[in-house]
């Protein structure tokens, strides 16, 4: 089967849909199964756009306490280093995901949709200012939530919490990608958040094969060329 798959690969047109799973051999807890961040922490509560905006500090804590440490120290595994050296190759065009600690870019990828923003990056809600992560960690030891330097506003995480839109425009890049791509990787992902999930079944009914790769069954294995039921870092490396 990985036989054939690496063909495929090979043959070049790939677009890369990643999730949690492909950041957990990083170290860092996927959200759903078990140890994933939902299992301790309610999303209603440390994931809602209205939970925010009542407390912002219960966001901020969780960022504090189970984030920070694991975004200081970047490790790329070696999934993030294969889509990296595929792009690298000319045989994928983008990595299109929904993970938000940056592990892409660090591996090397250059073309990276993040569809769920980034949590390496900051802004005030008051004046908009933009931070980045060396520059709220002082910040976050003084205030919770973190306050702005120039006006002392509230700072936010530039992520898309539930209830918000996605950012403009990419839900419709990453559509495009994988309508246009010859065969779409699955990487990682429950797929059971919406919209993201519905990339899959779109690149499919555009002609693009799928392959799932994943360590437990998604619901869009049955619509699948190829299920590699496994471990990321330990699979996407054989493709090269
Ligand atoms: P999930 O936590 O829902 O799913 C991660 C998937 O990866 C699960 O199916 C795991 O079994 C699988 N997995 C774990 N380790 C793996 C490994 N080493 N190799 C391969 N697969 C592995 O994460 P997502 O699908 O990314 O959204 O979650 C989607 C969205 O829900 C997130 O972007 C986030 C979350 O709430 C927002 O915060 C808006």
């Amino acid at each position: 089967m990985i036989a054939s798959l690496k063909e495929a690969v090979n043959f070049g047109g790939v677009v890369a849909f990643t999730g949690a799973g492909v950041s957990a051999e990083s170290g860092i807890p996927t959200y759903r199964g078990t140890g994933g961040f939902w299992t301790k922490y309610d999303p209603d509560k440390y994931a809602s756009i209205d939970y925010f905006e009542q407390d912002p500090s219960y966001y901020w804590r969780f960022f504090r306490d189970t984030r920070l440490d694991l975004l200081r120290h970047p490790k790329p595994n070696p999934a993030h280093l294969a889509l990296a050296e595929l792009e690298t190759r000319g045989k994928l065009q983008a990595v299109i995901t929904q993970n938000i600690d940056g592990l892409h870019q660090e591996a090397g990828s250059r073309k990276v949709i993040e569809l769920h923003g980034s949590s390496r990056k900051f802004h005030c809600l008051e004046c908009c200012r933009s931070y980045l992560l060396e520059e709220i960690e002082a910040e976050l030891e003084k205030h919770l939530p973190p306050l702005c330097a120039d006006c002392n506003g509230i700072l936010r995480p530039d992520i898309v919490f539930f209830g918000e839109m996605l950012p403009p425009g990419a839900i419709e890049e990453a559509m495009d990608l994988a309508s246009r791509a010859s065969l779409l990787l699955v990487i990682g992902s429950s797929l059971v958040v919406y919209p993201a999930a519905q990339i899959p079944m779109a690149a499919k009914s555009c002609g693009a094969r799928l392959a799932i790769i994943n360590d437990e069954p998604t619901p869009a294995d049955g619509l699948s060329d190829w299920v590699l039921m496994g471990k990321a870092g330990e699979i996407l490396p054989q493709l090269l």
